[in-house]
């Protein structure tokens, strides 16, 4: 045979046959901006580790919303940066209904109803520790039943000021389930939870711990974030969240874990949801302000494997990019 019947080129040879043959695909739909707003007016303060992105405050967060909403942004997460004043061992103000994420919460809805606001569940911004749980002190370990006493409150006090999921980010064991119990009790049936299902202790959280001025004041988080060993656990994790009532995975951070993203997708029916962290952005960042690599194009290469590893929504600093350049007919143009 001097030539093969089948030629992989003929489905390459042109950007129509490559747009109709493409297997992913994505669009502004899929995408879920994260929000860092502090206390303050007229903020827009830049997060020297995360060039391009910044922390707001309450005044200014709305036009960032609106030029997210313009561009076909369908959903936020918010997070808060928390004086000094406001953390202790107990995480007391995490829950308080005039509190700054409670106060964003309403703020957002109020101005885009539309909009879906989902909010960060973990106690690190009001930790004097810097921890996602109560500390007992003289053990130095993180108590699983009172942290999730107080983090079933403070989804509680986000749902009440209008939010529309919560996405408990802290890897307790059981806080699914109780935050589920909690919102079918108290008539918020229909709310949703974005569990952190398989969330790694990992050197990427870096720059968002900068941005929140919430890294840990002793010790690391790896009696509760996943050990990067391993794979069959985050499956584990996953079955467990379902069972306790989530109603979306979460594989966080996105690049190095394209494998457990791929594991979730396969053994779940649930969609499949992944953050492409602070320092996987703060790298793409770096390379590219240098120079060493072309920032739209490993951006929109970096999302579609999200995609390809078979996540559904994709948690994003680059979401506006992103949906920039998607409305403006990427890859056609
Ligand atoms: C807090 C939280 C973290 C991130 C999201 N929620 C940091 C951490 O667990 O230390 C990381 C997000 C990012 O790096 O972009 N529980």
């Amino acid at each position: 045979m001097a030539f093969p019947n089948q030629r992989k080129r003929i489905n390459r040879t042109s950007t129509g046959i490559r747009n109709l043959t493409a297997e992913t695909s994505l669009h502004p739909h899929d995408f879920i901006a994260p929000l860092f707003i502090e206390g303050g007016t007229n903020i827009k303060s830049e997060i020297p580790s995360m060039p391009g992105y910044y922390r707001y405050s309450l005044d200014t967060v709305i036009h960032e919303v609106k030029e997210l909403v313009d561009v076909g942004i369908q959903s936020v997460l918010l997070f808060v940066k928390e004086s000094d004043d406001k953390k202790d061992n107990t995480g007391a103000y995490a829950a308080q209904p005039n509190g700054l994420m409670q106060q964003s919460i309403r703020i957002i809805k109020a101005q885009f109803p539309e909009l879906l606001v989902m909010t960060d569940v973990a106690l690190d911004p009001y930790s004097i520790y810097g921890h996602d749980g109560i500390v007992d002190i003289e053990k130095g370990e993180i108590i699983n039943a009172v942290t999730v006493e107080a983090l079933v409150k403070m989804a509680l006090s986000h749902i009440e000021a209008g939010a529309d999921w919560v996405a408990p980010s802290d890897m307790m064991d059981g806080r699914i389930g109780a935050i589920r119990d909690a919102f079918n009790v108290k008539g918020y049936a229909h709310k949703g939870i974005l569990a952190y299902s398989a969330k790694y202790a990992s050197a990427l959280y870096g720059p968002f711990r900068d941005a929140l001025d919430s890294a840990p004041g002793f010790g690391d988080k790896k009696t509760y974030q996943m050990d990067p060993r391993n794979r069959k656990e985050g499956i584990d994790e996953a079955y467990l969240d379902e069972a306790e009532g989530a109603d979306m995975l979460m594989v966080k951070p996105g690049s190095f874990y394209l494998d457990v993203v791929r594991d979730l997708s396969d053994s779940s029916n649930l969609p499949v949801a992944v953050y492409q962290v602070s320092g996987e952005y703060a790298m793409i960042k770096a390379a590219t302000e240098k120079g060493w690599l072309n920032e739209q194009d490993i951006m929109m290469e970096s999302l579609i494997s999200f995609k390809r590893a078979g996540a559904k929504v994709i948690l994003t600093y680059f979401a506006k990019e992103a949906s920039k350049r998607l409305i403006n007919n990427y890859p056609n143009s």
